[in-house]
């Protein structure tokens, strides 16, 4: 079936949190910055040109949904046109923009944003140099140059990467999101191959001969991770680069938040990870170093037990570094 439209990227999540002053202060040691503040909504920003990245407001502890990057304004004005969109509307938050809006097969909100206006980008989002030695002068980006961070320094973010949903059925609610906008499989994971049974899909962005994140949503069933109800797996924000995710965790560790898993790094994306549980138990993650495919890539099927080690198997493993805790991992207290 051809998509209505096909998106261009992750905008920003919706978060509804029972206090906002908490939930600052978790997001600015995460590493974001405070866009703008009303009495019921908060934006964060990261280094990047976006104006904010992310969207608390107020209320009992729920995950509301997340925005998508339409690709242009005519997209937006075609989505809502269709039978499940809204119509377009003028956005009030900051950089303005249009959107228009629906709900997913699990009732979560989908925005689809065009038009909000770019900030300045931060000088710190600049490409890090590496020195990667051998015998090539090239392998040297930093000669004659030190590299220092201050101590305690805030990891940097690039953008919102991902989310993982729980949901009440994964292949329609892929089939809903490829219909609506655009959004193709990467991988399903299946332990024993074709035939066994679904236990998540990996999906991404259709940006055509252009590089895609590797998943832009995580499908997996709510009836394995959160008891039946669906809503929030995780979210994952692209990080400048591997200091970061440590710099993160320091920090992080040190102000005492809930740590759920890292750092290693993942099969499917293959990115570094690390995962946080925010003051409310939603899961918050810092990435860095993905996988990104055109769409030239076809759909595979994964047996993730044949992932990491052959003498033994476990779910969920990382290429280094822990495996996941099945018991914990996406469960409802981050939903
Ligand atoms: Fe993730």
């Amino acid at each position: 079936m051809t998509p209505i439209i096909k998106v261009d990227d992750m905008a920003f999540p919706i978060l509804q949190v029972p206090d906002l002053d908490k939930q600052e202060t978790f997001l600015l040691d995460f590493g974001m910055k405070r866009a703008h503040r009303t009495k019921d909504t908060l934006y964060m920003r990261g280094a990047g040109a976006q104006p904010y990245v992310h969207v608390s407001t107020l209320g009992p502890k729920k995950f509301l949904g997340s925005a998508f990057h339409a690709c242009s304004m005519q997209d937006l004005e075609t989505l809502a046109g269709s039978d499940a969109f809204g119509p377009v509307e003028a956005m009030t938050s900051p950089g303005g923009g249009y959107r228009t809006s629906s709900k997913d097969p699990n009732g979560l909100d989908v925005h689809v944003v065009f038009g909000i206006e770019k900030t300045e980008q931060e000088t710190e989002l600049a490409m890090p140099e590496f020195n990667v030695g051998g015998e090539e002068r090239e392998n040297f980006q930093r000669i004659n140059k030190i590299k220092r961070f201050s101590k305690g320094s805030f990891p940097r973010i690039k953008r919102y990467a991902h989310c993982g949903l729980n949901v009440l059925d994964m292949e329609e609610s892929l089939s809903w999101y490829h219909a609506h906008l655009g959004i193709i499989a990467s991988d399903r994971l299946k332990p024993g191959g074709e035939g066994g049974p679904l236990l998540g899909i990996f999906s991404r962005c259709d940006r055509g001969a252009l590089p895609a994140d590797h998943h832009s949503i995580f499908f997996l069933p709510a009836q394995m991770q959160s008891k039946g109800k669906p809503g929030l797996n995780h979210v994952s924000y692209e990080m400048v680069n591997i200091d970061d995710v440590f710099m993160g965790h320091e920090i992080l560790t040190k102000k005492g938040y809930e740590h759920e898993w890292g750092i290693g790094r993942h099969y499917q994306g293959s990115q570094i990870f690390d995962y946080w549980r925010s003051p409310f138990g939603h899961i918050h993650e810092h990435q860095t170093d993905g996988d990104v495919f055109d769409n030239t890539v076809p759909p595979q099927i994964v047996d993730v037990m044949q992932d990491g080690d052959p003498n033994h198997p476990e779910m969920g493993p990382s290429q280094w570094g822990p495996a996941i805790n099945m018991e914990t991992f996406g469960d409802e207290r981050g939903l």
